[in-house]
This record gives C-alpha cells, sequence and structure tokens, in this order.
C-alpha cells in the first residue's frame, strides 16, 4: 500500500509558504520513484470558515490515516474574537492532541551563509546547532481545570493549570536522550523547579530516566536562566528538553539566534515516529498574499519528514543541500536580506530550490 502525506496549507503565509513545499516534495517524489500520495485538507481559519470548526471531523480522518502531515500555518486577525474553542489555534492543539504528538522537535541551526542576519554577534552564534524538544500534548496548555469563572466576590478569575503525570515526563526525556545519542551526548532538562511542584517532579523523572542512557550528560537549568543563556552563550546548549509553555517560549527564542524564525522546521512526533511538519513561524498575516514570505521552513519541514517518519534520509540530506545551494547563490528573501544579496519572493525561492535539486 502506498504511503499518504496530508497537505494542510492552513491560513495565512502558510497557503503561500506549502505551494512551495509541495512542488519540492512533488519533484522529489517523482524523481526517486516514491509511492506517495499527496492529499490536501482544511485547518484553522480556513477550515472554520469552510466548515464551521478549526479541525473538522474529516481533516482529523484524514491525518489519522496519513503517513505524514505538512502544515503551514494558522491564525488571523479575522477570528481572534471566535469563542476560543473556533479559534484557528484550537485547530493546531487538537490536531496535536488527536494525532498524540507529544514530541516537539524544534532544531536552531545556524546556515553559515546566514551569520549576519542574526542579531548577535556573529562570534556567539557561528556554528550554533541546538535542538529542543518541548512536550506537546501536555502541561499547562490542556491541564484541568481551566477556565474563566466569578469567584464569591464578584471577581472574576481566569485560571490554568500546569499538570504534568510521570509517564508523560518519562517518554519526552526518553526521546531527548534518543535524540542526545545520535548527536553531542549532552541533554539539558529545563525546569522551574524552585518554584512548581510539577518541575519538581519533572526534575526527578528525568533524572531517573537518564539512568538507562549512561552515555548522555545531563544538566538542568531554571527556566529563566535558560533564556539568558540562550542570548549570552547559546553554544552551550546541544538537546534541551522542556514542558509545553516553557518550550513554547524558548524555542522562539532560539529560532531567532539563527537569524530568521522563517528559517526553522519543526517535527511533532507520536510514540511510533508518524509525524506532522510545520514551520516554526506562524501565518503571519501582515505579509499574507503578498509573495514575500520565505518557504525554507516549510522546505526543510519536508527534508524533517523524510527524516523522522519515512525514513528516507537521502532525501533529507538532498533538501537541505539544494537549500544551502540556493543560500550560497545570495538569494535571500525580505527577512534574511542583507547587503550584497539578491531579494527575492516566495515563489522565485522556491523555484530556486527546485532548480538546486534538478542539478544535484
Ligand atoms: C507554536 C505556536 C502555537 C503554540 C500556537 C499557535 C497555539 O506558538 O507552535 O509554537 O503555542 O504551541
Ligand atoms: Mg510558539
Amino acid at each position: 500500500m502506498s504511503k499518504k502525506i496530508l497537505i494542510l496549507p492552513g491560513d495565512g503565509i502558510g497557503i503561500e509558504i506549502v505551494t512551495e513545499a509541495v512542488k519540492v516534495l512533488e519533484y522529489l517524489l517523482k524523481s526517486e520513484g516514491l509511492a506517495i500520495e499527496l492529499e490536501q485538507g482544511l485547518i484553522g481559519g480556513s477550515a472554520y470558515e469552510a466548515h464551521g470548526a478549526p479541525l473538522p471531523a474529516a481533516t482529523l480522518e484524514l491525518a489519522q490515516q496519513a503517513d505524514a502531515v505538512l502544515l503551514g500555518a494558522v491564525g488571523g486577525p479575522q477570528w481572534e474574537a471566535l469563542d476560543r474553542p473556533l479559534r484557528p489555534e484550537q485547530g493546531l492543539l487538537q490536531i496535536r492532541a488527536g494525532l498524540g504528538l507529544f514530541a516537539n522537535l524544534r532544531p536552531a541551526v545556524l546556515f553559515p551563509q546566514l551569520a549576519d542576519a542574526s542579531t548577535l554577534k556573529p562570534e556567539v552564534v557561528a556554528g550554533l546547532d541546538i535542538m529542543i524538544v518541548r512536550e506537546l500534548t501536555g502541561g499547562i496548555y490542556f491541564g484541568q481545570p481551566r477556565g474563566i469563572h466569578t469567584d464569591e466576590n464578584g471577581l472574576k478569575v481566569g485560571v490554568n493549570t500546569l499538570v504534568y503525570n510521570e509517564a508523560e515526563i518519562e517518554r519526552i526525556a526518553r526521546v531527548a536522550f534518543t535524540i542526545a545519542s545520535k548527536r553531542g551526548k549532552r541533554v539539558c532538562s529545563v525546569d522551574k523547579a524552585n518554584v512548581l511542584e510539577s518541575s519538581e517532579l519533572w526534575r526527578q523523572t528525568v533524572i531517573t530516566a537518564s539512568k538507562s542512557f549512561a552515555d548522555i550528560a545531563l544538566s538542568h537549568m531554571y527556566v529563566d536562566n535558560a533564556a539568558m543563556q540562550l542570548v549570552k552563550a547559546p553554544k552551550q546548549f546541544d538537546v534541551m528538553v522542556t514542558g509545553n509553555m516553557f518550550g513554547d517560549i524558548l524555542s522562539d527564542a532560539a529560532a531567532m539566534l539563527t537569524g530568521s524564525i522563517g528559517m526553522l522546521p519543526s517535527a511533532s512526533l507520536d510514540a511510533d515516529g508518524k509525524g506532522m511538519y510545520e514551520p516554526i513561524h506562524g501565518s503571519a498575516p501582515d505579509i499574507a498574499g503578498k509573495g514575500v514570505a520565505n518557504p525554507l521552513a516549510a522546505i526543510l519541514s519536508v527534508a524533517m519528514m523524510m527524516r523522522y517518519s519515512l525514513d528516507l534520509p537521502a532525501v533529507a540530506k538532498r533538501i537541505d543541500a539544494a537549500v544551502a545551494a540556493v543560500l550560497d547563490n545570495k538569494l535571500r528573501t525580505a527577512d534574511i536580506f542583507s547587503p550584497g544579496s539578491k531579494q527575492v519572493g516566495t515563489a522565485e525561492m522556491g523555484d530556486a530550490v527546485l532548480a538546486a535539486l534538478q542539478n544535484q
């Protein structure tokens, strides 16, 4: 039976960048003779417009049947006033939960060609290669109770719950240790164990899980210090593992070290390696439809898909090499532009990656 990839462009620039990623994907399937079918679905605001829900049942079903999902981005100002369950972001949270995608891998890698694009000094970021492993289906994003109610004094109260059980912590820790064992063999676990009980359990459980990974050096850092260290001396990190909300925040900070969030892909994996792949950046409504967004994060997300869900590391390398070649040729979208390079739009960048693949 041939494999299936579900394409979910979503909203805003998601639509433009996924078009480029699909161009690359279709070319690779053909040139590598891979029997993989592509299907399309709706998620986010566009799904709400068509079906009244940010994750229609039909989309979740397609995703459950697919071997991997490629997602663009969701959200836009026109949907911000909707009731929370109808907002585009809920579609993303629901598909993560619905597919059991508990392990979110967010690499922050600096392409040497883009050292100038970082706001940090080149010597601070040159050679940067961090993997943030973020827990994605638990913690304060999903904890109960939650909601807004009125207390006995008539004051409105907003409640969210930061909760982790040891099984959730252990499985994400094991993912981090396994990834570290294939690279720098160092894991820094980020928590707030000086204040939060859930972090105290996090730290104890990570330590226990580390016992079966003898070759990994485990360290611990409080999240406030981790944020500071990321901008002060980011190269000290190899793999970082952390909970859902800390990971959300730290991964945006780490992304910016590389010059542009427009360059970074991510993978969200279940226990069996099935995954959803998406750029870290959002739907960027301010530039949507203008053809200026950077499609490289979406294209690099296809590379991660090849690596983690389709077991095609050689194809992933082809994509990485094609992106490097395009950057060597000094093509840049607006977000990574620097004087002396050539500014191109979304489609031109996608075409350039395609041409680089054809020239390999
Ligand atoms: C991310 C995003 C999402 C998150 C939002 C859009 C729900 O910020 O993937 O990092 O907070 O997880
Ligand atoms: Mg985020």
